[in-house]
């Protein structure tokens, strides 16, 4: 494993997982680590709910039964990694083009505890370039709009996402009222959803380091 950090920080996430749960389970290399150690743990669980397709056959693959949203009701506990969080456990997430899933999964969930190594953990968001997920036909209008409010947006070539549609990653943005910025962003017509989760931040981050250590961030209000 040649990211210790992200493997620290995966295996504390294990503790949170109760028996016979149905969990919800992002998308990333921190949660394929995470989804090995639960495997390794034989921690069993009812089954998990999977914010993309690439997770969804790896949990296959390890037999756990990955079952519709829409049949399970709320989920206790949703465990994804982030791109950036800042200390009010806001994040950046979409680097792998989940973040659709991933944010209706993390509302649906009572809990949502963010795994990461020390290297995501920023004062303020906007150093990793912020993914807009976007309806195709409205590719150039988003874009427009995104550098109205201050961003340099790219067109990711890359497969689409798991719905269908496209990424901009929008470089430039200092985040200093990620609230604001996802609520403007959400409001152009044609994107679906943007990668920060300032509404539904990140309830507990585990932060793991080099040398196995972890540390549980808190928000300054919990
Ligand atoms: C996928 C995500 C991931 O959680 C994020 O990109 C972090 O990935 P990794 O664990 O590989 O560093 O938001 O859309």
């Amino acid at each position: 494993m040649n990211h210790p950090g992200k493997h620290a920080a995966a295996l504390a996430a294990l503790e949170h997982v109760k028996l016979d749960t149905v969990l919800g389970v992002g998308t990333g290399s921190t949660v394929n680590v995470f989804i090995d150690a639960l495997v390794a743990d034989g921690t069993r669980i009812r089954g998990a709910v999977a914010s993309s397709e690439a997770t969804a056959e790896k949990l296959k693959a390890h037999g756990i039964d990955v079952l519709d949203l829409n049949m399970t009701g709320a989920l206790e506990l949703y465990i994804d990694g982030a791109d950036e969080a800042n200390p009010a456990l806001q994040l950046i997430k979409g680097g792998g083009a989940a973040l659709t899933r991933e944010k209706i999964v993390a509302a649906a969930s009572r809990e949502f505890i963010c795994i990461a190594d020390k290297s995501k953990q920023v004062d303020v968001l906007g150093e990793f370039p912020l993914p807009v997920e976007v309806i195709p036909m409205a590719r150039s209008f988003v874009a427009r709009e995104i550098v109205r409010l201050g961003a340099d947006p790219e067109y990711r070539e890359a497969p689409r996402t798991d719905n269908g549609n496209i990424i901009l990653d929008c470089y430039g943005f200092h985040i200093t009222d990620p609230l604001t910025l996802e609520a403007a962003l959400n409001a152009i017509p044609g994107v679906v959803t943007n990668g920060l989760f300032a509404a539904r931040p990140a309830d507990k981050l585990i932060i793991g380091y080099d040398d196995g250590r972890t540390e549980t961030v808190l928000p300054p209000n919990a």
